[in-house]
């Protein structure tokens, strides 16, 4: 049962929040031994955290307010007691997202890093299976063993309970394919002019993404008579990129039915050099490493997968499959309608790519400017793309 909220509760609340929005490090550091740094005040009319109200009270650089040592060090401090970075405040920003729009760069570069820290440890405890999800399987263990003792009064969560989150998620994935890349796979596409939209609206695949696709295609295939592979076709517009450059193999992992039926109509299959593998590239690859398949190139672009689906591709398979002297791309899209979400994931494939053993070097392309306008998402379940500019990854072996 949640615990009620007393006036005593309130007050704290309200006293945190107005140290962290004086910058009073003194005060804050007294009052985080009382109350949670992630207090909000349930009498106020906009919802704000801490750290929120801090940044917010750091007022905009260019009006001559640039953060001094003060308000870094209350920003560390609300951190340091678990402050989160990715709290939303009523106008649906995170901290970080505050610092941003106010020009304060030194506050902005220290929610990435905190959000770099969070995330890397989220992986890390799910590795160890001390995640969430692991939470759950041991409660339903829990669950059962006290099942098997009747008289025990039941306090986790039932099976009942277990039942209806399921059946919750079931409804989320029917409503929006893209949230599971099996119940996509089996949704129905529709390819239009310029775009590529799955069951639910989701864009898959944009035009305007083209000169991004090129340049890729470049990285990974840059001469003629190389041995490459693309995962993902979509719009096909990165394969046919690759073949301007006469690759001596060109394979082609895709897993949509109705994606096999186009790359049919459009003659890939009778192309020279290429040859397309049907089916999940979870699936394919284990067979390509036992074949000793080596190529110079490879490229990963799928859809409705995550950033774990992204670390597997490259920590299992890439590394066994890339000549020594190879390169590896891969669409770098992850949290591109939020600015902190995309510098701290890019931050994050970079730290884990180079323990997988790649560099990475980026490159920066500046994307349309009218991805901003909501126009151009008519029609779509959500634009997929707001922020300015686009980093394109080229990873090669560690030297
Ligand atoms: C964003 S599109 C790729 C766009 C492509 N880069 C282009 O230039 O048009 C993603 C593609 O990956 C495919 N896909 C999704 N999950 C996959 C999986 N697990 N294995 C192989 N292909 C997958 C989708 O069907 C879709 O064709």
């Amino acid at each position: 049962m949640a615990e009620q909220t007393t006036e005593e509760d309130i007050l704290l609340a309200k006293r945190i929040i107005s140290a962290a929005e004086r910058h009073d490090v003194p005060a804050l550091r007294v009052l985080l031994k009382e109350g949670s740094a992630n207090v909000q005040d349930p009498t106020a009319t906009v919802a704000t955290s801490p750290l929120h109200a801090a940044i917010l009270a750091c007022g905009k650089a260019e009006d001559g307010k640039d953060a001094g040592d003060k308000e870094v060090q209350t920003v560390e401090l609300l951190l340091q007691n678990g402050a989160i970075w990715n709290d939303l405040n009523s106008e649906d920003e995170t901290p970080g997202c505050i610092a941003l729009r106010l020009g304060q760069k030194k506050i902005y570069d220290i929610m990435v890093e905190a959000g770099v820290r969070a995330e890397i440890l989220f992986a890390k405890m799910e590795a160890l299976g001390l995640g969430d999800s692991a939470a759950d399987d041991e409660e339903e263990q829990d669950e059962v063993e006290e099942e098997d003792r009747p008289a025990a009064k039941k306090q986790k969560v039932s099976e009942e309970e277990i039942k209806e989150i399921q059946e919750v998620v079931e409804q989320q994935v029917l409503d929006d394919v893209s949230l599971d890349n099996r119940a996509y796979l089996k949704s129905q596409l529709r390819y239009k002019p310029g775009i590529l939209l799955d069951e639910s609206d989701n864009a898959v695949m944009m035009d305007w993404e083209t000169q991004i696709m090129q340049r890729h295609a470049e990285t990974i295939n840059p001469k003629k008579g190389l041995k490459v592979m693309n995962v993902g076709h979509g719009m096909g517009i990165v394969d046919t990129a690759i073949q301007t450059h006469e690759p001596a193999e060109h394979h082609i992992i895709e897993a949509h039915p109705q994606v096999h039926q186009r790359l049919r109509e459009q003659g890939w299959y009778d192309k020279p050099n290429v040859t397309i593998h049907e089916g999940r590239w979870q699936d394919i690859l284990p067979k390509l490493v036992e074949q000793g398949v080596v190529l110079d190139g490879i490229y990963y672009d799928t859809f409705a997968e995550d950033y774990a689906a992204l670390k597997v591709f490259f920590a299992e398979y890439v590394i066994q499959l890339l000549a020594k002297d190879g390169v590896f791309g891969w669409y770098n899209g992850l949290g591109a309608d939020r600015q902190i979400c995309y510098d701290i994931y890019t931050k994050v494939a970079e730290i884990d790519l180079y323990e997988a053993g790649f560099d990475t070097t980026w490159e920066d392309i500046d994307v349309p400017s009218g991805l901003h306008d909501k126009k151009n998402w008519e029609g779509t379940r959500r634009p997929y793309w707001t922020i300015d500019v686009y980093r394109l990854p080229i990873n090669t072996f560690v030297k």
